[in-house]
């Protein structure tokens, strides 16, 4: 089994599905919003608000070329909604592993987020308004960087696992 990467828009479920993946198929789980704010020990609000978004940027490729040094057994990762936007995090996104792209509605992430003050993105502004330019913006980024994509809206959680292990096998 290769590493699986989750990749979508904040809202999408990488983190939740991505820990019961993990369980079900007995392989490590890996954020690399976790393993960022570990290794800077700071909280991405933080880092937002102090270094800036395109700073983050730089951590989020940083971090991928760590991973993808990193030996061992295969892992499940859940990245940040914004990494795939630079190209050199699509290559290296496809060089540590299968990326499965789960595709979320505008709708169903305002519902998730709307009162979330974790996402700096959507800090100060009319979060509706701002979910549906992100998400137009970065649709062809996603679809780029995908091996597989899976539409998550209205499905449980074990359906969607079912359809990632479906398409990882
Ligand atoms: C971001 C998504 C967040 C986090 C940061 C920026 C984005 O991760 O990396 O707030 O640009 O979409 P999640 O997708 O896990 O919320």
């Amino acid at each position: 089994m290769k590493n699986i990467i989750l990749i979508g828009f904040m809202g999408c479920g990488k983190t939740s599905v991505g820990k019961k993946l993990s369980e079900t198929l007995d392989m490590e789980f890996l954020d690399t919003d976790e393993l960022i704010e570990e290794k800077q020990g700071r909280t991405i609000s933080s880092i937002f608000e102090t270094d800036g978004e395109a700073a983050f940027r730089v951590m989020e490729t940083v971090c991928l070329k760590e991973l993808l040094k990193r030996d061992g057994k295969p892992f499940v990762l859940s990245v940040g909604g914004g990494l795939p936007i630079r190209e050199e995090n699509r290559k290296l996104l496809s060089q540590i592993g299968h990326v499965v792209y789960l595709k979320v509605s505008p709708e169903i992430v305002y519902m998730r987020l709307r009162n979330d003050r974790t996402r700096p993105l959507l800090q100060g502004v009319n979060p509706r308004g701002r979910i549906m330019d992100l998400m137009s913006a970065r649709k062809n980024f996603y679809e780029g960087a995908a091996d597989s994509i899976i539409e998550v809206d209205n499905k449980e959680f074990q359906e969607i696992i079912e359809e990632i292990k479906e398409k990882c096998e």
